[in-house]
């Protein structure tokens, strides 16, 4: 076919480390978000307006790599992903770096879903995860021209991934999923009857 694929929108899915390297630190860091669920009052007072049914420390504790050594470790093996994705998105940080500035926890019960955002005054966002039950909900990506297409045709039931509007990927246990700030997505409901447990994060340029 003699067309060319331009403006594509990435999204970055691996292991995050060799299993080894996560054995002890995986249970380690889902032990630490129940306990932060357990003592963090503001962050369940937050989470009741804004993330209802389920917790999330984003916004009350969402610098952990400060405070805990677990997730300064999980952010030291992050970075090395997130240095990559940058490489393939041809980001010219000449005199500049990548860094994270902020990290929370997510604990998703049974019937909670995440509607559709993206992460403001950030450069690229993402999320690791450590418990995924069969059927707890994937995370869901929006084409970004979805509001440009105006008059444009659907798209046949299943076309190419590429030519949809939507994407679902289902998240596994021990991997990260990395992509642009900017990309609108959503976290669909957990069908399941336990908790989904994920910690995401955001890095910014400077
Ligand atoms: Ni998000």
């Amino acid at each position: 076919m003699p067309t060319l694929k331009l403006f594509p929108t990435r999204i970055y899915d691996d292991a995050l480390a060799a299993p080894p390297a996560v054995k002890s630190l995986n249970p380690q860091l889902l032990r630490e978000c129940y306990q932060l669920r357990d003592m963090d009052q503001a962050g369940r007072e937050w989470s009741r307006r804004n993330y209802p049914g389920g917790y999330t420390s984003y916004g009350s504790l969402d610098e952990l790599f400060r405070t805990s050594s677990s997730f300064d470790e999980l952010r030291l093996k992050i970075d090395r992903h997130v240095k990559r994705f940058a490489g393939e998105l041809d980001y010219d940080l000449t005199g500049r770096s990548l860094q994270m500035t902020s990290l929370w926890v997510n604990i998703v019960p049974r019937h909670t879903y995440h509607g559709l955002h993206l992460h403001p005054l950030a450069t690229i966002s993402g999320t690791y995860y450590l418990k995924i039950p069969a059927r707890s909900g994937a995370i869901q990506f929006e084409d970004p021209r979805l509001a440009s297409f105006m008059a444009a045709p659907p798209r046949k039931r299943g076309g190419k991934a590429e030519n949809q509007p939507f994407f679902r990927l289902q998240p596994r246990p021990g991997r990260l999923v990395l992509f642009e700030s900017w990309l609108r997505h959503e976290v669909l409901q957990n069908q399941s009857d336990s908790d989904r447990v994920s910690v995401s994060f955001n890095y910014h340029w400077a």
